[in-house]
């Protein structure tokens, strides 16, 4: 939520480049994967990166240089972290709802893969037996998250395969011989309880003793991370010390010490993202102004598909008079980012920056309305390089057949 970039540099690159454009502080994205490993330093706790929060491909690079792993949500995320210079080995594809073709082409690309339904498993089995190690996603019938369109454990859930089912589980790795490495869950988006996280743990190690051939359990991501002043985040120490009590408790049944994996795509990248968008318009309506920007819910859908919160301030008016604005933006239909927000005076031209956009912001956002996608700018040291330039008309008809 704080800002890390300072106004003048934002206000440097929206001029540079224009708007609406994303800037991604890598030091900050560093600084986040610092506090997680040394807040599980004494346990063999490792990070895939949930890339589907934020793929440009030099942020993956970013990710690769600070050791973290990456893990993936679709065959053409694994090869964005292939091309990106991860090791195989390094990377998870946790599937969902996929066809077998997407988990044969990640077999032969050699990364680690996470199976979530029976059919599938069946399949893997036929054709792999016990040659490839491979995970499964359960869906530990958990309900978490910050709203029902991010909560993926529960007993309603389409995620993973029901731990209810673990008989036919079994049956199958049992006739095909299926080299089990790793047991998934990934309960939602957006956990402020860390007592999830120990829940899910204690769904897994009932059901541990059945897999001799072991190595991890993963958890999945979800770390609540601040949006506004006053919010709450994971207490990621406390999750630490109780993932290792739970262990204490519940010594491994296979004798062997597990590797515990989490999969944090928000807590990552969320605060390293600034959103910058340029005032078009302003309307007066009965007490509040409406504040049209040049951006809109095909840039950053949270606030209309969540009713996700996103702190606006006013790059080019810090210190002007607060008043109450609706920002809103240019699509075709209502798009408010904002309701009655109080925000220093705004003036048409002003720059309004979005915080806490690194994450599902640029990669949510579509050509609706036949606009151009924002450029991303990332800084790392000091220094700003473009990532993304901004699309152009001939992005708009690529494609089409004329
Ligand atoms: N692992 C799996 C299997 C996931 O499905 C997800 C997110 C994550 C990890 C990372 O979760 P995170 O740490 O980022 O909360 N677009 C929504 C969030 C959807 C999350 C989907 N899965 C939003 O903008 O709030």
């Amino acid at each position: 939520m704080q800002q890390h970039l300072s106004n003048e540099l934002l206000i440097a690159l929206a001029k540079e480049y224009g708007t609406p454009l994303y800037v991604y502080d890598a030091d900050h994205i560093t600084a986040q994967y610092k506090r997680l490993t040394s807040a599980f330093a004494s346990t063999d706790t490792h990070f895939f990166y949930a890339c589907k929060a934020l793929t440009n491909v030099n942020i993956l690079k970013h990710i690769k240089s600070i050791g973290c792993n990456v893990d993936c949500s679709s065959i053409n995320e694994v090869k964005l972290a292939l091309l990106a210079g991860f090791d195989p080995k390094n990377v998870l594809y946790t599937s969902n709802g996929i066809h077998f073709s997407e988990i044969e082409e990640a077999q032969s690309l050699g990364v680690n893969i996470n199976i979530d339904s029976l059919s599938n498993l069946e399949k893997f089995g036929q054709q792999f037996q016990h040659s490839y190690p491979v995970g499964i996603r359960l869906r530990p019938n958990i309900m978490a998250g910050g709203n029902i369109k991010i909560s993926t454990g529960h007993d309603k859930s389409k995620f993973g395969i029901p731990v209810d089912q673990l008989d036919k589980i079994l049956a199958l790795v049992n006739e095909h011989n299926i080299w089990i490495q790793n047991l998934h869950i990934h309960t939602g988006s957006d956990i402020k309880d860390v007592d999830v996280f120990v829940k899910g743990i204690e769904v897994l190690f009932d059901i541990i003793p059945h897999f001799k051939e072991l190595t991890s359990i993963d958890l999945g991501g979800g770390f609540k991370v601040p949006y506004k002043k006053g919010d709450a985040e994971t207490d990621i120490p406390l999750l630490a010390q109780k993932v290792s009590e739970a262990f204490a408790n519940h010594p491994n049944p296979n004798g062997k010490p597990l590797q515990v994996w989490f999969e944090p795509g928000k807590f990552l990248v969320s605060a390293s993202g600034y959103l910058i968008t340029a005032v078009n318009v302003l309307k007066e309506n009965n007490g509040t102004t409406f504040a049209g920007v040049n951006s809109g819910f095909n840039h950053l859908i949270r606030p209309m598909f969540y009713d996700a919160y996103h702190q606006i301030e006013n790059l080019s008016n810090p210190t002007g008079e607060e008043k109450l604005y609706s920002v809103v933006g240019n699509i075709c239909e209502t798009d408010t980012f904002a309701w009655d927000r109080k925000i220093h005076a705004i003036r048409e031209g002003d720059l309004l920056v979005f915080y806490n956009t690194g994450a599902y912001g640029f990669e949510m956002s579509s050509n609706f309305n036949s606009r151009y996608k924002p450029a991303e700018v990332m800084v790392k040291d000091g220094q700003a390089t473009l990532i993304r330039k901004r699309d152009t008309f001939d992005d708009i008809l690529r494609n089409q057949v004329l």
